[in-house]
This record gives C-alpha cells, structure tokens and sequence, in this order.
C-alpha cells in the first residue's frame, strides 16, 4: 500500500466512524437562488432556516445586476494580489461606502472574513501585544489567535466583564491590549455586552476589535450593527465582518477602522500580500446591497418582525429557545445524534434547517438553529415551526 493509499485508508475508517455515529454531515446541492425557500437536488421546493441571508439580498435583483455589470466591465477576477497587480474601482467604492455605513475612518476588503481576522490580529500583534478573547468568539478568530502568537493571551468566560476586566487589570503594564469579540455570537444568538466592553477599554486602554458578522445588517435600528443597537455607532475602534451573509452573501469580508490601520494592513496583512483581492463583482454587488440597506432600512424592521413571529410561534409550541435579540434563534435537543436526526426529519417535511453538534458546540449542547429573513412569509414561519414540533415528538431525547 502506497502512503497516500494508507491515508485514503484511514479518512475512510474515519468517515465509516463519523456514519455509525450518526454525525456525518449531508450536503444539499441547490438548483435555485439563496432565499427563503428554494429548490434543492432531489427534494424539490424547501423552505430555508440556515442560510445567513438574513435581509433577502442574495436573490435581490439589483444586487445581481451589479455583479453583472461589474462582471461584463471588469472580467471574472482579479487575477492577482492587489500589491502586485493593483485593484478595481469596485474595491475602492466598497470599502468607501463601508466605512461611510459602519462610520468609521476607512476600511479595507478581504476573500473573506475569515481572512480578516486572521490579517488583523497577525499584524497587530508582536510581544509586547495582549489578546482578550471571549471564549466563545467564532472559529477564526481562535485560529487567528494561534497564528497571530501574541505575548500573551486571556480567554474570559463568555461575556463575563468581570473577568475581562481582571484580565486587563492583570496585563494592565502590556504595550498593546487587543480586546476581540463576536458582536452577535454565532451559536447563541446573543449579544456581546459592548457598553461595558467600550468603557472597560477607555479605562484600560485597550483597542476593541468586534468582528460582526452576523450583526451588520441585523441589529440596531439602521442595520448598522451591535454597536447602532447599543447605542455606540462609532465608538468601537475596530470592525471587521463578513459580505457573505446579510449583504448580498457572496463572500469577503472587510476591517473597518482608522484610516492607518486599512493603510497598515494593505501594506503588510499577510492576505493582502499573498492572496487574490476580492473579485471585482462580489465588491460591485455588496456594494450594492449596501446601497439597498440604506434605502430600505424597513427591511430589517421586517426582519426583527419575523424574528419575533418565530419566537412567539415556537413558544406557542412549547419550545424555549435560547433568549436573544439578533435573527439567530437555537433551541436545544441534547445530543448531536439527536440534532442531525430532527434536521432530517424537518426536511422531509419541507424544511431545511441544520442541527449542530459536537465539536461545533459542546457536548450535550446540540441544538437547532434556525435564522430567520426579511424576506420570509407568515405561512414559512408556521410550517417551520410545525415540522419542527413534529420531528421533535418523533425523535426521542
Ligand atoms: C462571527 C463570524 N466571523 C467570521 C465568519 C467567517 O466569515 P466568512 O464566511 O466571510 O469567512 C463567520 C462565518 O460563519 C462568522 O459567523
């Protein structure tokens, strides 16, 4: 047996391990557009409660149009790493518009947001830098940490201030301070206490990083994000975010901050210098979608509605889904086995919904977490909560 035959050897025993478990993941092939409800291979018209495409700009047709436009104009890609070969006025337009929204000095696009929080925290960190995490910030951001090698590290407990601000006082003499957190946690749905994360930054010195991936477009009155929501619209130092969900759900991802630190970071963040910049007609189109956010700000109204219809639907039937104000609401079922299991029932009635389990979140802690759009009809959320009810009864815990 070759080496690259042992190892196709051994992912398969692990593959076979992953099916008895009952924790192999199925993937749905679409044939439609992202949105509320679309066609999926082989089980026709689906309603969706997992996508992020939380305000309906995946299928928006003046979204696509941009794209088109920008693709007829200015070719399929890039081609190259922005330092090398230059970029698009789509780039420049962007990220222009994106500072303007997120009311911040500048911004500077990536491939994805993932990309992001590993450019920022990499080039803002040496030895003398401090990195404050909350223990449930989203995967890139705990890979960012480790490629980053800061000084040092402090992992608080989930929104715990208490224990940031003991961290912050015991590195109080370190140069740097980076404070990092998801604005709305991805698993929980909630929020992360940015007023006190704010004041214990001035008091502390320290530079606030919120990666908001899924509160742009979502929280505050405006679709500005967790900040707008709290009432703390350009008093966070440092944004970064995804253009893969609310807005238009392409992919990319962007830092928003001071006019420096975008300065800095084309310079030397290590994506911008080895890797594609963003493709001409996803920035065209996310653009876009932002422009449209602007215009109808009444689209995230619509989907604070729908957000609080599904709530209200799911108590009704007896389920208690974790508290929260953003469009992400999970309820959990206990093991991942059991998760898996209700997802697929709820697809065989018409209703695609993922269910997460270990090592995503902890043990015991499997849950289904459906995300709600603005683009959703009543008669959706009902038959979502209807074969939910269902396929819960038939699985038992
Ligand atoms: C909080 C958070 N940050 C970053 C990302 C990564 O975004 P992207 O898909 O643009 O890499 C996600 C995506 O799930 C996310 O939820």
């Amino acid at each position: 047996m070759t080496a690259a035959e042992k190892l196709s050897a051994e992912l398969g025993a692990e593959l076979d391990e992953m099916s008895a478990k009952g924790t192999l993941k199925d993937l749905r092939v679409y044939e439609s557009p992202q949105g509320p409800e679309v066609r999926l291979k082989g089980l026709g018209e689906v309603i969706v409660l997992s996508s992020n495409d939380y305000l309906g700009m995946a299928d928006n047709p003046a979204v696509i149009e941009a794209g088109v436009e920008a693709l007829k104009k200015y070719g399929a890609g890039t081609a190259s790493v922005r330092f090398i070969c230059g970029l698009f006025e789509p780039h420049i337009e962007l990220e222009r518009e994106l500072a303007d929204f997120l009311g911040t000095g500048s911004s500077l696009s990536y491939v994805s947001c993932w990309t992001a929080n590993h450019a920022i925290l990499d080039a803002l960190s040496d030895k003398e830098t401090h990195i404050f995490s909350d223990e449930l910030n989203h995967a890139s951001i705990i890979d960012a940490m480790k490629l980053a090698r800061p000084g040092g590290k402090s992992i608080y407990p989930h929104s715990d201030m208490e224990a940031l601000e003991a961290a912050l006082i015991e590195h109080g003499d370190v140069k740097r301070k980076l404070v990092i957190t998801d604005g709305v946690f991805s698993m929980e749905g909630d929020l992360a206490p940015l007023p006190r994360m704010v004041e214990l930054c001035e008091e502390h010195e320290a530079v606030l990083i919120v990666d908001d991936s899924h509160g742009l477009g979502v929280m505050g009155e405006t679709g500005r994000g967790t900040a707008e929501h709290f009432g703390l619209h350009g008093r966070v130092d440092i944004i970064t975010g995804t253009l893969g969900k609310a807005l238009g759900g392409a992919a990319g991802g962007f830092v928003a901050g001071s006019e420096e630190l975008c300065r800095v970071l084309e310079q030397r963040s290590r994506p911008q210098l080895f890797s594609n910049g963003l493709p001409p007609t996803v920035a065209a189109s996310s653009r876009q979608a932002l422009i449209e956010l602007r215009e109808h700000p009444e689209l995230v109204d619509r989907l604070r509605s729908n957000t609080a219809e599904y709530r209200r639907l799911l108590n009704e039937a007896g389920f208690e889904p974790i508290p929260g104000e953003s469009a992400i609401v999970p309820v959990l079922v206990g093991e991942t086995s059991r998760a898996i299991e209700i997802s697929r029932k709820m697809l065989e009635d018409g209703v695609f919904v993922t269910g997460f389990g270990y090592p995503v979140v902890p043990e015991g802690t499997a849950r289904i977490r459906s995300q709600i759009s603005a683009a959703m009809e009543e008669w959706q959320l009902q038959k979502a909560v209807a074969a939910m009810t269902r396929a819960a009864a038939a699985v038992p815990d």
